[in-house]
């Protein structure tokens, strides 16, 4: 029987993977621009960790976790996002405690939910993501917003949209939590059996239901701004200042709600607005959360940051038609005529790769026009023949492809003269 990748997973073949590693560049020089250090920690976590982080009546815990027992019976769950996992490392690691703060740390990786697979919705997806701990400064949560947008300028995407939103501090969402109550307790035979579970649990995400969301008292519900106190409706018209002052666009909405509980304060999207993107036209995500750190057993520490996935970020190149710049051409091909050769051949391909350059040959003992022709579908540079008389003189035949251009160099000055025309 044939095996096929399991539901919701891909495989990236050469001539994807250019791309992706094109993109991991682009976003490690930005994290190295605003000045994020990378952390890397386990796939795998205690499902606990989630539980407590992410939130007991998220979609994500109640649904979509791979979680298994393992051998010693302990409940393990695969990651289905990053900032739970930075965030038990920063408290177990006391990165609190370190002199330089806010700690900048950015990751990528695999997550896991399981979903159901559609375009741009995966059961394995990779995020890219920062998280800023340890400031509670709104110029924070205008530079996460910023690095988020250059994310995708940087790679040339430019039909963007900015979605703000502020859930405001403890006070407020219990506010507005009250008044949620209030407003959807006479629906409640109405609404779905989730949403009837959430009116109990976490009415704020009833805003963000799919089956309900045409239900007339959707339209009607109270808004989380009206419900701001002044410490949070301050802090979120400083984040505006300073998305102003830097010429960021942004539109405001206040049925903006996040699929993960933790959040508070500002809270955003990015949206693909290209023609063609999809039904899912949401790129990335993120916000602050200022009481995860102690959820998690770690000192009172305010955080924020945002993740997007690689997989959404390239369906946005697709739709807006950007060519990224992966460079897929050889510096040289060595053709090779004749037993006698073959050995110098190797040798030659040999020293050309200690060298630096990139370099291959034949392998299928091909006829020297099946060779070239393999030269020409790996777009080689150059192409190098070497002969039984190419040898006794100590030569290789040098063509240039492109120009059609061919010269006999010495074997010894073979890579310098490679070398010399490689960045023409
Ligand atoms: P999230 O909104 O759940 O937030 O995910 C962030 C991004 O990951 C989404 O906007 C989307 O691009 C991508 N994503 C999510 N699920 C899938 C999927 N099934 N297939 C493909 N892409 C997907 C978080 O994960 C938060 N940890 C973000 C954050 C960081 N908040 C603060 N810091």
């Amino acid at each position: 029987m044939a095996m096929n990748a399991p539901r919701g997973t891909q495989d990236i073949l050469p001539g994807t993977s250019e791309k992706w590693q094109y993109i991991e560049e682009v976003l490690r020089d930005l994290s190295r621009r605003f000045h994020y250090k990378e952390i890397r920690t386990p796939i795998f976590e205690h499902t606990e960790l989630f539980q407590r982080g992410v939130g007991d009546s998220t979609d994500i815990v109640q649904k979509e976790m791979y979680t298994f027992e393992d051998r010693g019976g302990r409940s393990i769950t695969l990651r289905p996002e990053g900032t739970a996992s930075v965030v038990r490392s920063f408290v177990q690691n006391k990165l609190h405690g370190l002199a330089n703060q806010p700690t900048k740390l950015f990751y990528f990786g695999p997550m896991f939910r399981y979903e159901r697979p559609q375009q741009g919705r995966y059961r394995q997806f990779v995020q890219f993501g920062i998280e800023a701990l340890g400031s509670e400064d709104p110029a924070v949560d205008a530079e996460v917003l910023s690095f988020a947008l250059k994310s995708y300028q940087d790679l040339g995407l430019k039909s963007l949209k900015l979605v703000l939103n502020s859930l405001g501090d403890q006070e407020s969402r219990e506010a507005h939590r009250q008044a949620l109550v209030d407003h959807f307790s006479p629906h409640k035979e109405e609404l779905c059996e989730d949403c009837q579970l959430r009116l109990e649990q976490n009415p704020l995400r009833i805003l963000d239901c799919k089956k309900d969301k045409d239900h007339p008292a959707m339209g009607t519900a109270p808004s989380i701004l009206e419900y701001l106190n002044e410490y949070s409706k301050t802090y979120f018209d400083k984040v505006k200042h300073y998305l102003d002052a830097m010429d960021i666009d942004y539109v405001i909405d206040p049925n903006l709600v996040r699929g993960l509980d933790y959040y508070n304060h500002t809270a955003f999207e990015i949206m693909s607005e290209a023609e063609g993107f999809g039904a899912i036209t949401t790129l990335s995500g993120g916000g602050r959360y200022n009481g995860l750190v102690e959820d998690i057993g770690g000192p009172a520490t305010p955080g924020i940051g945002f993740a997007l996935s690689i997989e959404r970020l390239l369906m946005a190149l697709e739709a807006e038609g950007v060519e990224l710049p992966v460079e897929n051409q050889l510096d040289c091909y060595v053709v090779v005529m004749g037993e006698k050769a073959e050995v110098e051949a190797v040798k030659l391909v040999d020293k050309l790769r200690s060298e630096g350059l990139q370099v291959d040959k034949d392998y299928l003992h091909k006829k020297v026009k099946a060779q070239f022709k393999a030269a020409d579908r790996l777009k080689a540079k150059k192409v190098i023949v070497l002969g039984d008389r190419e040898i006794e003189e100590g030569i290789g035949n040098v063509k240039d492809m492109a120009s059609g251009e061919q010269k006999e160099i010495s074997l010894e000055d073979i890579s310098a003269e490679l070398k010399d025309t490689k960045g023409e």
